[in-house]
């Protein structure tokens, strides 16, 4: 059986009680874990495929949880708030488009170099300026505080289940190998 590689992030695993935060917080801080993946990736040079394809595939873990947490959490206990949601859920499936993009790029080519470009690109312009940006504030001046409060317990408590669900790390497993199967079975 293959063993799964350390993580390199050194995400922490949130405690047993966890301290209350802000959905909105919980959310940056958890950008934060994406922002460090991606500067990670970015100065892993070309002669260090190993650790750039460990690095692309928690990244690939981490954006896929952060996604799903806010499409099934935070955006539908918001959406009357702000506008920005509608938007958002297309920046999203942008999002995954081009992380499946660079998980089918092989670490070692200059591939590999522009998908990863390009997906910094996409997700500087959803994560931190539409939502850090324009949504969070908005939704901060008009949403109560109990309720973003109780949607950081609730943001919080998904995190930790889906990091340390084995089950949904083979499925997010399963889905790199077969978009790396489907990309070379397509290659001319
Ligand atoms: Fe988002
Ligand atoms: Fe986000």
């Amino acid at each position: 059986m293959r063993r799964r590689p350390p993580a390199l992030t050194h995400v922490r695993e949130a405690p047993a009680r966890q301290e209350p935060k802000k959905a909105t917080r919980v959310l940056v801080e958890h950008h934060e874990v994406l922002r460090d993946l991606m500067r990670k990736l970015t100065e892993t040079p070309r002669s260090e495929p190993g650790r750039r394809r460990a690095l692309a595939d928690e990244l690939f873990d981490e954006l896929w949880m952060h996604e799903r947490i806010e499409e099934e959490i935070f955006y539908p206990a918001v959406r009357d708030i702000t506008p920005a949601i509608a938007a958002a859920w297309s920046e999203h499936r942008q999002l995954s488009d081009q992380l499946a993009a660079l998980t089918c790029a092989g670490p070692h080519t200059e591939r590999f170099d522009r998908e990863l470009g390009v997906l910094r690109d996409v997700l500087r312009s959803h994560a931190h300026l539409d939502e850090e940006q324009h949504m969070f504030p908005e939704i901060e001046r008009f949403a109560d505080e109990e309720l973003l409060l109780d949607l950081g317990d609730r943001l919080q408590a998904r995190l930790r289940r889906l990091r340390s669900s084995r089950r949904f790390r083979t499925l997010l497993r399963l889905q790199r190998a077969l978009l790396r199967r489907t990309a070379r079975s397509a290659a001319p």
